[in-house]
Protein backbone atom coordinates (compact mmCIF):
# COMPACT_ATOMS: atom_id res chain seq x y z
CA UNK A 1 0.00 0.00 0.00
CA UNK A 2 2.80 2.06 0.79
CA UNK A 3 4.26 1.43 -2.43
CA UNK A 4 1.28 2.21 -4.38
CA UNK A 5 0.50 5.76 -2.54
CA UNK A 6 4.14 6.83 -3.55
CA UNK A 7 3.20 5.88 -7.13
CA UNK A 8 0.28 8.11 -6.77
CA UNK A 9 1.83 10.80 -5.02
CA UNK A 10 4.83 11.02 -7.68
CA UNK A 11 2.21 11.47 -10.69
CA UNK A 12 0.58 14.03 -8.22
CA UNK A 13 3.86 15.79 -7.92
CA UNK A 14 4.25 15.86 -11.59
CA UNK A 15 0.80 17.00 -12.50
CA UNK A 16 1.06 19.84 -9.98
CA UNK A 17 4.79 20.85 -11.97
CA UNK A 18 2.64 20.59 -15.22
CA UNK A 19 -0.49 22.59 -14.23
CA UNK A 20 1.45 25.13 -13.38
CA UNK A 21 3.49 25.00 -16.79
CA UNK A 22 0.23 25.64 -18.44
CA UNK A 23 -0.77 28.11 -15.91
CA UNK A 24 2.41 30.60 -15.98
CA UNK A 25 3.98 29.75 -19.90
CA UNK A 26 1.40 28.78 -22.10
CA UNK A 27 -1.43 30.70 -24.36
CA UNK A 28 -3.72 28.01 -22.86
CA UNK A 29 -3.01 29.67 -19.27
CA UNK A 30 -3.41 32.96 -20.15
CA UNK A 31 -7.33 33.87 -18.85
CA UNK A 32 -6.29 31.96 -16.09
CA UNK A 33 -3.60 34.15 -15.76
CA UNK A 34 -5.34 36.84 -15.54
CA UNK A 35 -8.17 35.68 -12.93
CA UNK A 36 -5.37 35.35 -10.65
CA UNK A 37 -3.71 38.73 -11.98
CA UNK A 38 -7.74 40.23 -10.97
CA UNK A 39 -8.36 38.33 -7.85
CA UNK A 40 -5.07 39.80 -6.88
CA UNK A 41 -3.38 36.66 -6.50
CA UNK A 42 0.56 38.03 -7.35
CA UNK A 43 3.76 35.42 -8.22
CA UNK A 44 4.75 34.92 -4.34
CA UNK A 45 1.31 33.59 -3.79
CA UNK A 46 0.85 31.57 -7.30
CA UNK A 47 4.73 29.85 -5.93
CA UNK A 48 3.80 29.59 -2.64
CA UNK A 49 0.98 27.48 -3.23
CA UNK A 50 1.65 25.78 -6.25
CA UNK A 51 -1.14 27.58 -8.28
CA UNK A 52 -1.84 25.71 -11.50
CA UNK A 53 -4.41 25.40 -14.60
CA UNK A 54 -6.03 22.48 -15.87
CA UNK A 55 -6.64 23.64 -19.66
CA UNK A 56 -10.09 22.80 -21.58
CA UNK A 57 -8.94 19.80 -22.89
CA UNK A 58 -10.32 15.65 -22.12
CA UNK A 59 -7.23 13.98 -23.09
CA UNK A 60 -4.41 16.84 -21.74
CA UNK A 61 -3.24 15.11 -19.12
CA UNK A 62 -4.22 11.82 -19.57
CA UNK A 63 -2.25 11.71 -22.71
CA UNK A 64 0.86 13.37 -20.95
CA UNK A 65 0.45 10.42 -18.02
CA UNK A 66 -0.14 7.92 -20.88
CA UNK A 67 2.81 8.93 -22.27
CA UNK A 68 5.23 8.25 -19.29
CA UNK A 69 3.92 5.06 -18.96
CA UNK A 70 1.63 5.87 -15.98
CA UNK A 71 -0.82 2.90 -15.40
CA UNK A 72 -4.29 4.27 -16.51
CA UNK A 73 -6.10 2.29 -14.11
CA UNK A 74 -4.01 3.47 -10.56
CA UNK A 75 -3.91 7.24 -12.24
CA UNK A 76 -7.90 6.97 -12.03
CA UNK A 77 -8.09 5.24 -8.71
CA UNK A 78 -5.87 7.75 -7.80
CA UNK A 79 -8.45 10.23 -8.50
CA UNK A 80 -6.20 12.39 -11.54
CA UNK A 81 -7.90 10.91 -14.60
CA UNK A 82 -12.13 10.06 -14.65
CA UNK A 83 -13.42 6.64 -16.23
CA UNK A 84 -15.81 7.28 -19.02
CA UNK A 85 -19.30 5.67 -18.59
CA UNK A 86 -19.55 3.56 -21.21
CA UNK A 87 -16.21 2.60 -22.40
CA UNK A 88 -14.54 2.89 -18.83
CA UNK A 89 -11.75 4.78 -20.56
CA UNK A 90 -9.75 7.57 -18.69
CA UNK A 91 -10.13 11.26 -19.26
CA UNK A 92 -9.32 14.56 -17.69
CA UNK A 93 -11.03 15.23 -14.78
CA UNK A 94 -10.27 18.84 -14.28
CA UNK A 95 -10.85 20.84 -16.96
CA UNK A 96 -11.11 24.43 -17.15
CA UNK A 97 -10.21 25.25 -13.76
CA UNK A 98 -7.77 27.35 -11.51
CA UNK A 99 -5.71 24.31 -9.62
CA UNK A 100 -4.78 24.30 -6.02
CA UNK A 101 -2.84 21.43 -4.91
CA UNK A 102 -3.84 19.86 -1.65
CA UNK A 103 -1.28 18.31 0.10
CA UNK A 104 -0.37 16.30 3.13
CA UNK A 105 1.08 16.90 6.23
CA UNK A 106 4.68 16.02 4.69
CA UNK A 107 3.53 19.15 1.99
CA UNK A 108 3.56 16.22 -0.62
CA UNK A 109 0.58 16.94 -3.35
CA UNK A 110 -2.24 13.90 -2.80
CA UNK A 111 -5.39 15.95 -4.45
CA UNK A 112 -6.60 18.97 -6.19
CA UNK A 113 -9.46 21.38 -5.82
CA UNK A 114 -9.74 23.22 -8.88
CA UNK A 115 -11.68 26.59 -9.46
CA UNK A 116 -13.89 27.18 -12.34
CA UNK A 117 -12.60 30.63 -14.61
CA UNK A 118 -15.62 33.17 -13.49
CA UNK A 119 -19.46 31.86 -12.21
CA UNK A 120 -20.45 28.20 -13.22
CA UNK A 121 -21.58 25.18 -11.22
CA UNK A 122 -19.57 23.59 -9.22
CA UNK A 123 -17.44 26.44 -8.51
CA UNK A 124 -14.75 24.26 -6.74
CA UNK A 125 -14.24 20.27 -7.49
CA UNK A 126 -11.93 18.42 -5.52
CA UNK A 127 -10.54 15.24 -6.08
CA UNK A 128 -12.55 11.90 -5.40
CA UNK A 129 -12.11 10.73 -1.81
CA UNK A 130 -9.91 7.65 -1.60
CA UNK A 131 -7.17 5.95 0.79
CA UNK A 132 -4.65 8.78 -0.45
CA UNK A 133 -7.07 11.65 -0.43
CA UNK A 134 -9.49 11.64 2.10
CA UNK A 135 -10.96 15.04 3.38
CA UNK A 136 -11.73 14.32 6.65
CA UNK A 137 -7.86 14.57 7.42
CA UNK A 138 -6.64 17.04 5.89
CA UNK A 139 -6.35 20.86 6.41
CA UNK A 140 -5.30 22.86 3.40
CA UNK A 141 -2.22 24.77 3.98
CA UNK A 142 -1.38 23.08 7.06
CA UNK A 143 2.05 21.68 6.13
CA UNK A 144 3.11 25.32 5.56
CA UNK A 145 1.22 27.07 8.20
CA UNK A 146 2.65 24.42 10.93
CA UNK A 147 6.00 26.18 11.98
CA UNK A 148 3.87 29.56 12.73
CA UNK A 149 1.19 27.43 14.39
CA UNK A 150 3.41 26.18 16.78
CA UNK A 151 5.16 28.99 17.50
CA UNK A 152 2.17 31.19 17.66
CA UNK A 153 0.50 29.12 19.81
CA UNK A 154 -2.70 29.62 17.44
CA UNK A 155 -4.19 28.61 13.81
CA UNK A 156 -6.12 30.60 12.27
CA UNK A 157 -8.69 29.12 10.53
CA UNK A 158 -10.29 29.81 7.45
CA UNK A 159 -13.68 28.66 5.17
CA UNK A 160 -12.22 28.94 2.11
CA UNK A 161 -8.29 27.80 0.17
CA UNK A 162 -8.81 31.61 -0.84
CA UNK A 163 -8.95 33.06 2.21
CA UNK A 164 -5.87 30.99 3.70
CA UNK A 165 -3.99 32.30 0.11
CA UNK A 166 -5.12 35.94 0.43
CA UNK A 167 -4.33 36.17 4.04
CA UNK A 168 -1.25 34.71 3.87
CA UNK A 169 -0.47 38.01 1.29
CA UNK A 170 -1.99 40.13 4.45
CA UNK A 171 1.07 38.62 6.79
CA UNK A 172 -1.13 35.64 8.12
CA UNK A 173 0.98 32.75 7.87
CA UNK A 174 -0.40 30.50 10.21
CA UNK A 175 -3.77 30.32 8.30
CA UNK A 176 -5.59 27.12 7.35
CA UNK A 177 -8.61 25.51 6.06
CA UNK A 178 -10.31 22.75 6.46
CA UNK A 179 -12.17 20.98 2.81
CA UNK A 180 -16.02 21.49 3.77
CA UNK A 181 -17.44 23.04 6.88
CA UNK A 182 -17.67 20.88 9.73
CA UNK A 183 -14.33 20.13 11.09
CA UNK A 184 -14.06 16.59 12.04
CA UNK A 185 -12.63 14.94 14.98
CA UNK A 186 -9.13 14.08 12.96
CA UNK A 187 -8.93 17.53 12.21
CA UNK A 188 -9.08 18.73 15.81
CA UNK A 189 -6.63 16.60 16.86
CA UNK A 190 -4.00 18.01 14.17
CA UNK A 191 -4.68 21.55 14.97
CA UNK A 192 -4.42 20.66 18.99
CA UNK A 193 -1.37 18.56 18.74
CA UNK A 194 0.07 22.06 17.66
CA UNK A 195 -1.23 24.67 19.51
CA UNK A 196 -3.75 25.76 22.56
CA UNK A 197 -5.67 28.72 20.51
CA UNK A 198 -7.78 28.73 17.48
CA UNK A 199 -8.92 32.26 15.89
CA UNK A 200 -12.52 31.23 13.34
CA UNK A 201 -11.99 33.14 10.52
CA UNK A 202 -14.97 32.34 8.41
CA UNK A 203 -17.31 33.89 5.44
CA UNK A 204 -20.15 36.61 7.30
CA UNK A 205 -22.89 35.03 5.76
CA UNK A 206 -25.22 32.39 7.55
CA UNK A 207 -23.67 29.37 6.45
CA UNK A 208 -20.10 30.99 7.53
CA UNK A 209 -21.80 31.93 10.81
CA UNK A 210 -23.43 29.07 11.63
CA UNK A 211 -20.09 26.89 10.34
CA UNK A 212 -18.03 29.03 12.85
CA UNK A 213 -20.51 28.32 15.93
CA UNK A 214 -20.55 24.59 15.14
CA UNK A 215 -16.79 24.91 15.06
CA UNK A 216 -16.07 27.01 18.13
CA UNK A 217 -18.18 24.52 20.29
CA UNK A 218 -16.51 21.48 19.01
CA UNK A 219 -13.07 23.18 19.53
CA UNK A 220 -13.85 24.90 22.95
CA UNK A 221 -14.98 21.10 23.89
CA UNK A 222 -11.60 19.54 22.60
CA UNK A 223 -9.97 22.06 25.57
CA UNK A 224 -8.96 24.91 23.17
CA UNK A 225 -8.58 28.49 23.54
CA UNK A 226 -11.29 29.86 20.83
CA UNK A 227 -11.73 32.87 19.30
CA UNK A 228 -13.77 34.09 16.67
CA UNK A 229 -13.29 37.03 14.15
CA UNK A 230 -16.10 39.52 13.34
CA UNK A 231 -16.52 39.78 9.37
CA UNK A 232 -18.33 43.13 7.71
CA UNK A 233 -21.52 41.50 6.50
CA UNK A 234 -21.55 39.73 2.85
CA UNK A 235 -17.77 39.64 2.89
CA UNK A 236 -15.28 36.55 3.07
CA UNK A 237 -11.52 37.39 4.19
CA UNK A 238 -10.44 37.08 1.21
CA UNK A 239 -13.25 39.85 -0.10
CA UNK A 240 -12.43 41.98 2.67
CA UNK A 241 -8.31 42.16 2.29
CA UNK A 242 -8.91 42.78 -1.19
CA UNK A 243 -11.16 45.76 -0.67
CA UNK A 244 -10.03 47.15 2.22
CA UNK A 245 -6.47 45.93 2.48
CA UNK A 246 -3.80 43.96 4.46
CA UNK A 247 -3.50 46.35 7.22
CA UNK A 248 -7.50 46.74 8.24
CA UNK A 249 -7.90 43.18 7.94
CA UNK A 250 -5.32 42.62 10.20
CA UNK A 251 -6.33 45.79 12.63
CA UNK A 252 -10.70 45.42 12.08
CA UNK A 253 -11.04 41.33 11.67
CA UNK A 254 -7.90 39.47 12.89
CA UNK A 255 -7.43 41.84 15.83
CA UNK A 256 -10.73 42.53 16.87
CA UNK A 257 -11.58 39.37 16.95
CA UNK A 258 -14.13 38.48 19.70
CA UNK A 259 -13.56 35.80 22.66
CA UNK A 260 -15.85 32.55 21.85
CA UNK A 261 -18.56 34.17 24.64
CA UNK A 262 -18.35 37.20 22.83
CA UNK A 263 -19.19 35.53 19.33
CA UNK A 264 -22.61 33.53 20.84
CA UNK A 265 -23.98 36.34 22.29
CA UNK A 266 -23.69 37.89 19.18
CA UNK A 267 -24.62 35.17 16.96
CA UNK A 268 -28.02 34.95 19.20
CA UNK A 269 -28.86 38.41 18.87
CA UNK A 270 -29.28 37.77 15.07
CA UNK A 271 -32.49 37.96 13.52
CA UNK A 272 -33.71 39.14 17.45
CA UNK A 273 -35.46 42.73 17.79
CA UNK A 274 -34.02 44.04 21.24
CA UNK A 275 -36.70 46.89 21.15
CA UNK A 276 -39.32 44.23 21.49
CA UNK A 277 -39.66 42.67 24.97
CA UNK A 278 -40.46 39.40 23.90
CA UNK A 279 -37.52 39.29 22.12
CA UNK A 280 -35.50 40.68 24.65
CA UNK A 281 -36.56 38.32 27.18
CA UNK A 282 -35.58 35.46 24.91
CA UNK A 283 -32.19 36.91 24.22
CA UNK A 284 -31.21 37.39 28.23
CA UNK A 285 -32.33 33.82 29.01
CA UNK A 286 -30.13 32.05 26.30
CA UNK A 287 -26.97 34.17 27.35
CA UNK A 288 -27.99 33.26 30.84
CA UNK A 289 -28.10 29.45 29.89
CA UNK A 290 -24.66 30.03 28.40
CA UNK A 291 -23.41 31.64 31.55
CA UNK A 292 -24.55 28.86 34.12
CA UNK A 293 -22.63 26.49 31.42
CA UNK A 294 -19.29 28.12 32.28
CA UNK A 295 -17.18 26.43 35.15
CA UNK A 296 -15.03 29.22 36.82
CA UNK A 297 -17.45 32.00 39.07
CA UNK A 298 -15.24 34.62 37.60
CA UNK A 299 -15.68 34.28 34.23
CA UNK A 300 -19.92 33.82 34.65
CA UNK A 301 -19.49 37.49 37.25
CA UNK A 302 -17.98 39.08 34.63
CA UNK A 303 -20.59 37.90 31.45
CA UNK A 304 -23.38 38.42 34.11
CA UNK A 305 -22.09 42.20 34.69
CA UNK A 306 -21.73 42.61 31.29
CA UNK A 307 -25.28 41.53 30.43
CA UNK A 308 -26.82 44.01 32.94
CA UNK A 309 -24.63 46.65 31.98
CA UNK A 310 -25.74 45.94 28.09
CA UNK A 311 -29.87 46.08 29.14
CA UNK A 312 -29.86 47.81 32.30
CA UNK A 313 -31.02 45.31 34.60
CA UNK A 314 -30.28 44.55 37.86
CA UNK A 315 -27.20 42.76 38.52
CA UNK A 316 -29.06 41.09 41.48
CA UNK A 317 -32.14 39.65 39.94
CA UNK A 318 -29.55 38.22 36.71
CA UNK A 319 -27.57 36.61 39.34
CA UNK A 320 -30.88 35.31 41.13
CA UNK A 321 -32.00 33.95 37.95
CA UNK A 322 -28.76 32.50 36.99
CA UNK A 323 -29.19 30.59 40.65
CA UNK A 324 -32.49 29.32 40.39
CA UNK A 325 -33.46 28.96 36.73
CA UNK A 326 -29.88 27.55 35.95
CA UNK A 327 -28.49 25.87 38.96
CA UNK A 328 -25.39 28.15 37.98
CA UNK A 329 -22.92 26.72 41.25
CA UNK A 330 -22.88 30.12 43.66
P1 LIG B 1 -14.10 32.06 -4.08
O1 LIG B 1 -15.37 32.37 -4.78
O2 LIG B 1 -13.09 31.44 -5.00
O3 LIG B 1 -13.56 33.19 -3.31
O4 LIG B 1 -14.38 30.88 -3.09
P2 LIG B 1 -14.59 30.89 -1.51
O5 LIG B 1 -13.34 30.31 -0.92
O6 LIG B 1 -15.05 32.20 -1.03
O7 LIG B 1 -15.70 29.79 -1.44
P3 LIG B 1 -17.03 29.70 -0.59
O8 LIG B 1 -17.06 30.66 0.53
O9 LIG B 1 -18.16 29.70 -1.54
O10 LIG B 1 -16.84 28.25 -0.05
C1 LIG B 1 -15.87 27.95 0.93
C2 LIG B 1 -15.26 26.60 0.64
O11 LIG B 1 -16.29 25.64 0.47
C3 LIG B 1 -14.44 26.53 -0.64
O12 LIG B 1 -13.12 26.93 -0.49
C4 LIG B 1 -14.55 25.08 -0.98
O13 LIG B 1 -13.65 24.31 -0.22
C5 LIG B 1 -15.96 24.75 -0.57
N1 LIG B 1 -16.85 24.88 -1.73
C6 LIG B 1 -17.44 26.00 -2.20
N2 LIG B 1 -18.16 25.76 -3.30
C7 LIG B 1 -18.03 24.44 -3.54
C8 LIG B 1 -18.52 23.56 -4.55
O14 LIG B 1 -19.24 23.96 -5.46
N3 LIG B 1 -18.16 22.25 -4.44
C9 LIG B 1 -17.36 21.78 -3.44
N4 LIG B 1 -17.06 20.49 -3.40
N5 LIG B 1 -16.88 22.59 -2.48
C10 LIG B 1 -17.19 23.89 -2.52
MN1 LIG C 1 1.28 13.15 -13.24
MN1 LIG D 1 -18.66 30.69 2.14
MN1 LIG E 1 -15.96 32.49 0.88
MN1 LIG F 1 -14.20 34.08 -1.52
Amino acid sequence: EKKREKYWMGAHELTVKLYQHVLLNTEEGKEAREYLENRGFDQNMIERFQLGFAPDSWDFLTSFLMRRNYDMDEMMEAGLLARREFDKKPFDRFRNRVMFPVWNRDGKAIGFTGRILGEGNPKYMNSPESSLFNKSRILYGFHLARPSIRKKNEAVLFEGNADVISSWRAGIDNGIAAMGTALTDRQVKMIKRNADKVLLCYDADDAGQNAAYKNAELLEKAGMTVRVAKMEEGLDPDDFIRQKGAERFRNEVIDSSLTYMGFKFRFFRKGINLQDEGNRIEYVEKVLQEISKLPRAVERDHYIRQLADEFNLSLDALKQELIQNFKARK
